[in-house]
């Protein structure tokens, strides 16, 4: 068995202000403390990163970046590069998210474009991929994930791979409270690792940690965390309230 420690996501999407973030960031570390068999990763939106960054003490807390621009620099509007979240200390980059690929119009091509760039400048990405309610129905679930995997993945060889994280979010429970069930994410799961396997090669696969996200809540996080492939959570709605996220944190090994 490898050790893969659990990676547990507050992704804050366009919520929170300056001073909620910090109150949080904050009240966390206090009422949890430090960490060892686990991380907490914070994604605040982009104006609160720096002030996340400076609050971030304990052990075990890390910083991450909701997306970014593939290029440095550059007549750009409105983007921010990963240079920039270099400089503001971001620890890991989301990307491909499925609100940035559904709501944004974000292509595969982007989503690889993104990752590239990140893994060049070392943040490594939390690359997102999850299937809509419709392809679930038609049975393309493991088509479209693989597909979004092989394309983001594309170009990368085993020494790029680094602290890569993959999250598994279906669109269709996302924001819905409709849960995949502990068994269809770890089914995918299964086989995000195994198309890891064939693209890098087996110790890798099983390194790699792989996340789920999508309506999880204090009541289904510690039967979401008994799969074997599950490493981990990224959380949107629960993540917003310090008691839920924080059951969500310390849940339960069954
Ligand atoms: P919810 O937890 O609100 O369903 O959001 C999941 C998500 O998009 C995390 O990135």
């Amino acid at each position: 068995m490898s050790e893969r420690k659990p990676f547990i996501a507050a992704n804050w999407k366009m919520f929170k202000t300056v001073g909620e973030a910090v109150a949080f960031t904050e009240a966390i570390q206090k009422e949890v403390g430090p960490l060892v068999d686990r991380e907490v990763i914070l994604a605040p939106p982009f104006t609160a990163l720096a002030a996340v960054r400076g609050l971030m003490r304990a052990e075990g807390y890390r910083l991450a970046a909701q997306n970014c621009h593939w290029e440095e620099k550059g007549a750009f509007t409105g983007e921010v590069s990963l240079p920039m979240l270099r400089d503001v200390g971001c620890d890991f980059v989301i990307l491909g998210h499925s609100e940035r690929r559904h709501v944004f119009g974000e292509t595969d091509g982007d989503v690889a474009r993104k990752v590239a760039a990140a893994i060049r400048h070392r943040i490594p990405p939390v690359l997102c991929v999850g299937e809509k309610l419709e392809e679930r129905e038609d049975g393309r679930t493991a088509a479209v994930v693989e597909r979004q995997l092989s394309s983001a993945l594309a170009g990368l060889g085993p020494s790029d791979v680094g602290e890569l994280v993959i999250a598994y979010e279906p669109v269709w429970a996302i924001g819905t409270g409709r849960t995949a069930s502990p068994e269809q994410a770890q089914e995918v799961h299964a086989s995000i690792r195994e198309r890891c396997a064939a693209v890098f090669d087996k110790d890798i696969a099983n390194r790699v940690r792989i996340v789920y996200g999508g309506s999880v809540k204090p009541d289904n996080v510690d039967a979401l965390m008994a799969q074997p492939d599950i490493d981990g959570l990224l959380v949107g709605g629960a993540s917003l309230e310090l008691a839920s996220f924080r059951r969500i944190v310390q849940f339960v090994k069954l």
